[in-house]
């Protein structure tokens, strides 16, 4: 009978006594862990189509958008493709702190994936939609440095270029002018970029072994990831800001990194975002949408600037996060281990004083470092 007490066993025995706990190896979830665990999927979500953009989810946008997006004949050199700076190698992003081609940016490339989940596009939320986020690159003179009048002409005398045009959006490049065809690129970049989703990782097989209750692939699943789990939904509160699903809430938040940029001056964050936004011709407000009613844009229409959103910053997802180092829209945090010693040590005098006030310095052990730094491997 002694020989019951340890192990998986012991884990079915109290469950057995103690109805409110999951048996799970020797750790257990209560009821209130088990629904805050449960409520990060499932995975992956189920494709909708982005009403604003109506090649999207179409095939032969998808075909012609992969072209586009690793084609150098976007950039006014030939010499840099969006593959520069989001590398399939890489997650869709360039390993490097602050990315560069002319020039070095002042961010961080963002990985690009699951893409249909976001509300705003960029770490400032420029854009509220992907064609508009696509075209970004484009214009700007230190990435691709092109204007709408240079890609344009090239879709038009490129033969196969201007055929996929054709194919996809039935009307002849030749007839359309330089903004309705860089908007079209956009959307066919968008319609490929929708298909990069992350596949069910390690976590997601717990979450729906929990789900289940099927102790054996429970079981399955690393104790210091487990333990990592519980620092996640409690003490470290990360699921306040990185929720749900795709692991964020979407918005923007000060998580206490430097806003200083390398180049000099300092980074508005969120601030810049909404200025950049209000005065772009490429949002859901604008003549570009191609479904007002069903993409109506009321979050563009009321969002508004404060002094809360300088230094803001998107709330990433957390999603295959083993692979996208180094991290923050700087890029300033090397390893997830210093990410996690950020969120421990921080220091909450540098937070705004009208912020959210949901982040803490937690003062973590070394073991929950650890555990913590192993639960975000497996997302
Ligand atoms: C010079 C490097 C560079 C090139 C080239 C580049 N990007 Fe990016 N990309 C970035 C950086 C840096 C960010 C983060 C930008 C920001 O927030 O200020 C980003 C962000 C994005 C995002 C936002 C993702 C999200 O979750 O919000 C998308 C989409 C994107 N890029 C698509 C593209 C496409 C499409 C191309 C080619 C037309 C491209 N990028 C070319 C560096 C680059
Ligand atoms: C108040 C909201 C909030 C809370 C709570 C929070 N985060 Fe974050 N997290 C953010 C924001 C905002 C960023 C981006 C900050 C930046 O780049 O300036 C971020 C960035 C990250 C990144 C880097 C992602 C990347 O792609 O660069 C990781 C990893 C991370 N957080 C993990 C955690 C963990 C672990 C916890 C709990 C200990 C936590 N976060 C709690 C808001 C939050």
């Amino acid at each position: 009978m002694r020989r019951l007490l340890f192990g998986p066993i012991a884990g079915l025995l109290f469950v057995a006594t103690t109805p409110p706990a999951i048996a799970n190896g020797n750790i257990s979830f209560t009821e209130i862990e088990k629904a805050a665990i449960l409520s990060h999927g499932p995975w992956p979500p189920k494709f909708r189509p982005d009403p604003s953009n109506r090649v999207s989810g179409k095939k032969s946008a998808v075909t012609f958008g992969r072209e586009l997006f690793r084609s150098r004949f976007l950039s006014r050199s030939r010499r840099h493709s969006c593959l520069t700076c989001h590398n399939p190698d890489l997650a869709y992003a360039d390993g490097l702190t602050r990315s560069s081609a002319i020039a070095t940016v002042d961010r961080n490339a963002i990985a690009l994936a699951n893409l249909r989940l976001n509300r705003w596009y960029g770490w400032d939320g420029s854009s509220d939609n992907l064609w508009a986020q696509s075209i970004r690159p484009i214009l700007d003179p230190r990435e691709m440095n092109a204007t709408a009048g240079l890609v344009a002409e090239r879709i038009r005398s490129d033969v196969p270029f201007s055929r996929g045009y054709k194919n996809v959006f039935d009307s002849n490049p030749k007839s359309d002018d330089n903004q309705k065809i860089l908007v079209n690129l956009g959307k066919a970049l968008a319609a490929f970029q929708e298909t990069i989703v992350t596949p069910p990782s390690r976590f997601d097989e717990f979450r729906s072994a929990l789900e289940n209750n099927n102790l054996k692939k429970i079981g399955r699943y690393p104790l210091a990831a487990k333990r990592g789990l519980k620092t996640f939904i409690g003490k470290g509160k990360c699921n306040l800001c990185h929720l749900g699903p795709n692991f964020t809430n979407g918005e923007f938040d000060d998580a206490g990194v430097r806003y200083f940029k390398a180049s000099g001056g300092v980074d508005k964050g969120r601030y810049g975002g909404i200025q950049n936004l209000k005065k772009s011709p490429y949002t859901l407000l604008g003549k570009f949408n191609d479904n007002p009613k069903n993409a109506p844009g009321i979050a563009t229409q009321h969002v508004a600037r404060s002094h809360q959103s300088w230094g803001q910053f998107r709330v990433p997802s957390l999603r295959n996060i083993s692979k996208t180092a180094p991290f923050m829209h700087d890029g300033s945090v090397p390893t997830l281990r210093d990410v996690v010693r950020h969120y421990s040590e921080l220091n909450e005098e540098r937070l705004h004083l009208d912020g959210s006030g949901l982040l803490r310095r937690l003062n973590l052990s070394e073991r929950e470092i650890s555990d913590l730094v192993a639960f975000l491997k497996t997302l």
